[in-house]
């Protein structure tokens, strides 16, 4: 079975009515990263990063899944090829659009997780964290989101799908993340690469067969799921 992986960031989500980072409208153009999404941060400000991630918990759970996502999971459960989703998003709507093998590299707002250990993690009812909450191992809980300048754990098992990828597909990422973006180095030189992003992307050193598809997720998507279904 060919295994279709598919890279996601935040303009899978844009749709959604959930902002990206980097567009002019994006979340870093309201908010400084050093405020909200490093290590220095959460111990320097704990209460405006806590408050940060409730803010983007809250949103979460107002939106809902867009057509990218829904047709995403068709893929998957058409049973067709092995669909591997590796997101970059902290949201939850590739699952709550019925997709099962996702692999979240920068965490998930559905969760919070111990400061003493950076993969284990407790459920989050709702939207809220109390700040004084603690973990069993008596540290203080904190997102589980991975903050800039800290390890990605969730890498390797990212690196170990894209090696095993007969195709590869980007949706809604600006490449400018690392060591995120450095899957695009580990797919086979052969396959093919299919981009969907509004913003043409330059990917001059890929040099993979690659189609672009220059629209928004919701509208892209689709048809390219259909064309994986239907003449793939
Ligand atoms: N459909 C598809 N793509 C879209 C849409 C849309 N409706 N709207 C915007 N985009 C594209 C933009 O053109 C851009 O290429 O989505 C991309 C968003 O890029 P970023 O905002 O940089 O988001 P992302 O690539 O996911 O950022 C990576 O940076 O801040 C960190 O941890 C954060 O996971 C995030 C990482």
């Amino acid at each position: 079975m060919k295994r279709i992986v598919v890279f996601t960031g935040a303009g899978v989500s844009a749709d959604s009515g959930i902002a990206t980072f980097r567009d002019s409208d994006g979340l870093w153009a309201n908010y400084r990263i050093e405020e909200v999404c490093t290590p220095e941060a959460l111990s320097n400000n704990r209460e405006k990063v806590i408050d940060f991630y409730n803010q983007r918990r809250k949103e979460m759970l107002e939106k809902e899944p867009n057509a990218a996502h829904i047709a995403l999971a068709k893929l998957e459960q058409a049973g067709k090829f092995d669909v591997q989703i590796v997101t970059q998003n902290i949201d939850n709507l590739h699952e709550r659009a019925g997709s099962r093998n996702v692999t979240h590299l920068h965490g998930e707002l559905t969760k919070l997780r111990s400061s003493l250990n950076e993969l284990d993690t407790v459920p989050i009812n709702g939207w809220k964290q109390d700040p004084l909450l603690r973990h069993a191992d008596g540290s203080l809980l904190r997102p589980f989101v991975v903050f800039f300048g800290e390890n990605v754990p969730m890498l390797n098992r990212a690196v170990e799908i894209t090696r095993r990828a007969d195709v590869f597909v980007v949706i809604g990422s600006s490449l400018q993340v690392y060591p995120a973006a450095s899957l695009l180095h580990f797919i086979r030189k052969d396959i093919p690469l299919f981009v969907v992003d509004p913003k043409p992307l330059d990917l001059k050193e890929i040099p993979n067969p690659t189609q672009s598809i220059v629209t928004r997720a919701a509208e892209g998507v689709p048809l390219l799921v259909d064309y994986f279904l239907e003449k793939f």
